[in-house]
């Protein structure tokens, strides 16, 4: 396959059928806009362990693992036989479960801060509640959260700085409740505390971002804390990708204690899932035996087949395992380092923390904060297609996670993979440069 966009289809032609199909009663053929990339994306038709298999039967090492939250890889067998077990026996009631007991008594166990907590059916609703909750509890309207940082699709967290497409569809009275500040800078918080502070309900922060994983600093995080204090405002923590970086999340490893915490992806065993959770006088807001508690439903909350995939899921997740994906992620960022340095013609930078990682092309300098990200420049585009073409699956813009299916070899091969894309992407810029320069650069 050649990696220009011309010539993607020529082993994925039963993708394109599939897609083409998917357009005809689905807008773009998509239903999730990042699983979209162009000319068209891959249909992924089955999973087993760290590898994935296309329509077409192309093989794939999956660095992406549904965005972190098959942690375990894909159809482990544990997992399979909680869900069947369950299945046999009913898939949700509207009634309480025994096992939201056994996945809310290993989530509490493992999150210091996390006293009580309630489920959602994603990272987005478990998102849109805590902040429901902390407006409630503090009887405030404002928000803070990071510039560029990714909370979910509520209307209310979804936007930056400057003119993107959430802008023109969020009511200019949702956008006032919002306060933008840079990821770790203090001073910025700090402004922003000074001027509003009073008025904010919560500051939401990812302890590592999703997007271009920078890690939080912990002087940020107590800064964060510290300010939250001091505003009677609360602090919360969304953990929905970085729960996995440690048992406790990262917050254990940062030193921080939030009033709540978010959380989703791996805490469903790769089912829909979402939670938050914290103080356990924050959380009475949603208790429904007090005559004024705040309303909080979903037909499917707390469904007992994510409880039960959850479950094993959060028991095989074990301290050494995390350890394990986190050298693995570690690994995984070296060689990528090194291939990057070893490479005369393509300037990357690679931002890692554990088992997460973000390839970035073209800046040509540090990337220590959301703008000096480069997250649609040509040639990040044509190393994923490249890679693709080698055999490993990420994420269009450069997000990769490792999973505790892949060994030392995995990470070897996927590096061995990506050395290859990488020539590729050098010899075709060579014979294109000036023309992908001038348009782009
Ligand atoms: C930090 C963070 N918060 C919230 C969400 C939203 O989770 P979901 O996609 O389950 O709605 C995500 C999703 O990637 C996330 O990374």
């Amino acid at each position: 396959m050649d990696i220009t966009e011309a010539g993607y289809g020529i082993r994925t032609e039963r993708s394109r059928e599939i897609v083409e199909r998917l357009e005809r009663s689905i807008p773009g053929g998509n239903t999730r806009s990042l699983a979209f990339f162009p000319p068209y994306p891959l249909v992924i038709s089955y999973g087993f362990g760290c590898r994935i298999r296309d329509a077409d039967g192309n093989e794939f090492i999956d660095l992406l693992n549904n965005y972190t939250a098959s942690v375990h890889g894909h159809a482990l067998p544990a997992i399979n036989e909680a869900m069947r077990e369950q299945a046999a026996l009913g898939t949700v009631f509207a009634a309480p479960g025994e096992l939201q007991a056994e996945l809310a008594e290993r989530i509490v166990g493992r999150v210091a801060s996390v006293e009580k907590v309630r489920f959602t059916n994603s990272g987005t609703e478990a998102v849109m509640m805590a902040l429901r909750g902390a407006r409630a509890f503090t009887g405030r309207e404002k928000i803070i959260k990071a510039e560029g940082g990714y909370n979910g699709m509520w209307e209310q967290v979804p936007i930056s700085r400057g003119q993107d497409p959430y802008r023109a569809a969020m009511p200019e009275g949702v956008r006032e409740l919002v306060r933008m500040v840079d990821y770790n800078d203090v001073g910025q918080l700090e402004a922003a505390m000074e001027e509003e502070g009073d008025e904010v309900a919560a500051i939401i922060l990812e302890p590592v971002t999703g997007t271009g994983v920078f890690a939080g600093t912990p002087e940020y995080f107590a800064a964060a804390r510290r300010l939250a204090d001091e505003h009677g405002a609360l602090l919360i923590c969304d953990e929905v990708i970085t729960l996995r970086l440690g048992i406790g999340g990262f917050q254990e490893i940062m030193g921080v204690r939030p009033d709540l915490t978010t959380m989703g992806k791996i805490i469903g065993g790769g089912l829909p899932v979402g939670a938050f959770g914290g103080r356990a006088d924050v959380m009475e807001v949603f208790d429904p035996r007090s005559p004024r508690h705040l309303h909080h439903s979903g037909t499917f909350n707390g469904n007992l087949m994510t409880m039960a995939a959850g479950c094993v899921t959060l028991d095989l997740l074990t301290q050494r395992e995390i350890e394990r994906i986190n050298a693995l992620g570690e690994r995984l960022a070296d060689g990528l380092r090194r291939l990057l340095a070893e490479s005369q013609d393509l300037h990357g930078v690679v931002n890692n923390c554990g088992s997460l990682l973000h390839v970035n092309f073209g800046t040509g300098g540090e990337v220590r904060k959301y703008s000096d990200l480069n997250l649609d420049g040509p040639v990040g585009a044509r190393f994923h297609l490249a890679a693709l073409d080698e055999g490993v699956y990420f994420a269009p813009r450069g997000f990769m996670n490792t999973s505790t299916a892949m060994d030392e070899q995995t990470i070897d091969d996927a590096l061995e993979a990506c050395s290859r894309a990488m020539e590729r992407v050098i010899s075709h810029l060579g014979t294109t440069r000036s023309s992908v320069y001038s348009r782009h650069e």
